[in-house]
């Protein structure tokens, strides 16, 4: 059940060694390829990285943030076109979760690691560096990458109290 799958969700950024198999990589790439998109125009593109020294480089492109991708078995980058979508943030986003969640349901966990507006330093971005790492050309815009594979450490889901029930309004604000 749904519910049960995001009761247990928690972002686990350490990783077994076991890759992934590929079944399950295929179905990770119909997870991406199912998300629904503003207006139906699909501005995202994948980068399916399962290249270990390609992971190293990929997890030095921010300071903070980025380093268990060393490590991880898969890196899912996610880029658009901003030329085909105003709203490309968004598609991009609803792909993410789309990725971390049906990883969630195929054993798998994840972390989400932001690249738009990161930077490496005072004069390199975050999205240039993998640009520049991966081969993506200028026009294509990076959101983040999502880091999976198997877990290795457990942790538990956020429990009940923990719910920001005050966030909920009815009707009105503050209803
Ligand atoms: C938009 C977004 C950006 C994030 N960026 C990073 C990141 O760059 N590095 C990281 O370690 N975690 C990142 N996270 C994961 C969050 O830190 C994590 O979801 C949050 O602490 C809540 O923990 P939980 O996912 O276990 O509930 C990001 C999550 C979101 C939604």
């Amino acid at each position: 059940m749904f519910m049960d799958l995001i009761r247990k969700r928690r972002s686990v950024r350490k990783f077994t060694d076991q890759t992934i198999e590929k079944e399950k990589l295929e179905l990770l790439k119909e997870s991406a390829l199912r998300s629904p998109s503003s207006r139906s125009r699909n501005p995202w593109e994948f980068i399916f990285v399962t290249n270990p020294d390609l992971l190293k480089k990929l997890s030095e492109i921010k300071p903070h943030g980025a380093s268990f991708l060393h490590g991880a078995p898969l890196g899912v980058v996610v880029l658009a076109d901003p030329e085909r979508c105003d709203v490309w943030v968004e598609d991009c986003s609803i792909a993410m979760i789309f990725l971390q969640l049906a990883a969630e349901s195929l054993g798998l966990k994840s972390c989400w690691v932001q690249v738009r507006k990161r930077m490496l330093n005072d004069h390199v971005s975050a999205e240039e560096k993998t640009r520049s790492l991966l081969g993506i050309p200028e026009k294509m815009k990076v959101l983040a990458i999502l880091a999976a594979g198997y877990g290795a450490e457990k942790l538990e889901g956020h429990p009940e109290e923990s719910l920001m029930r005050e966030k909920i309004h009815t009707n009105t604000y503050g209803g």
